[in-house]
């Protein structure tokens, strides 16, 4: 296939996880030119193709993202088939350890950059009925103890999307939710952590709840773990579609806590979450 009958995709966060695999999995389908972005492009570096344009980018800084939207815009002829808001990480520890600063770049990462990243791509998306998918998460519609504001980052995300949804369909662009469980990526071991020092009143306070969930990741980290080439066959897989959902779901824990937080009565479903939570947290 040429490249001008190609498809044009923007990704974010391609280093590692499920950016790379989305690059793998669109380049290999040759119908797709990708615009791969990354802090480290030199990750990529093993990856050849013609149809492949890496662009380093922190998707947190605006003069960044400011440059890539005119460079996308000029290689793509101003015409963008999808952009797939995917770079993110999670910040972990009790809200009072955490930073000012950490609980902002966390909302920079995940919703700030998503959210000005589609805005300014939206003439190109426009001009190509294309869609945007955001990665979101499990944790975009249950809350989780120890995790406040990566999962406060993905409802925020999921409120933006789901109105951005009603607001550009009309317009022809689609907008899609995909809302992973655990994947085996680089993600758990990217989690950041308070930077307070360890013996602050509060780090006393919450050791016991933190050293739970320091042994549910450890736990989470001894398991194989899911493969993440589902999330990129499944984002894969819309992208193609002429009419996507708003919500996909990727995973049984997902479809799980899913079915609890929508389909139960909320009294219920809030009385087993809590439990689950309480549970995970447990030093065993
Ligand atoms: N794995 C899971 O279990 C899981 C579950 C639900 C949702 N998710 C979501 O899936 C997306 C991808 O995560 P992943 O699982 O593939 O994890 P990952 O392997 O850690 O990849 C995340 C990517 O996000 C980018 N990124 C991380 N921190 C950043 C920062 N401070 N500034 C700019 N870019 C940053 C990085 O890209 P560059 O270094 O290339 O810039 C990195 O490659 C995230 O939005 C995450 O919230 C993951």
């Amino acid at each position: 296939m040429k490249l001008k009958d190609c498809k044009t995709i923007l990704i974010t966060g391609c280093s590692s996880g499920f950016g790379r695999l989305m690059v793998e999995r669109f380049l290999h389908s040759g119908n797709w030119k990708v615009f791969a972005t990354t802090r480290h492009p030199e990750q990529l570096n093993d990856i050849q193709s013609d149809n492949l344009t890496v662009l380093p980018l922190n998707v947190a800084l605006n003069s960044e993202r400011t440059a890539i939207v005119e460079r996308v815009a000029e290689l793509c002829s101003n015409s963008l088939d999808c952009l797939i808001n995917n770079a993110g990480y999670g910040l972990s520890g009790p809200l009072e350890s955490l930073t000012e600063e950490q609980i902002r770049l966390q909302f920079e990462v995940n919703f700030f950059a998503p959210l000005l990243l589609t805005r300014d791509l939206l003439p190109a998306l426009r001009a190509a009925k294309g869609k945007v998918i955001n990665i979101s998460s499990v944790l975009g519609f249950v809350g989780m103890p120890l995790q406040s504001l990566y999962v406060a980052s993905k409802f925020a995300l999921e409120g933006l999307s789901e109105s951005l949804s009603y607001e550009l369909g009309s317009h022809g662009i689609q907008v899609c939710l995909v809302e992973p469980g655990g994947f085996r990526t680089r993600f758990v071991a990217n989690i950041q952590w308070p930077c307070k020092s360890s013996n602050s009143v509060d780090s006393v306070v919450y050791e016991p709840q933190m050293q739970g969930y320091r042994r549910f990741l450890a736990r989470r980290m001894e398991q194989p773990g899911n493969d993440p080439t589902r999330v990129a066959d499944a984002v894969f897989s819309l992208s193609n579609k002429s009419v996507v959902p708003l919500r996909v779901r990727v995973g049984q824990d997902t479809q799980a806590l899913y079915y609890i937080r929508r389909s139960l009565p909320q009294k219920v479903a809030d009385h087993v979450l809590r439990n689950m939570s309480k549970k995970l947290l447990e030093i065993r």
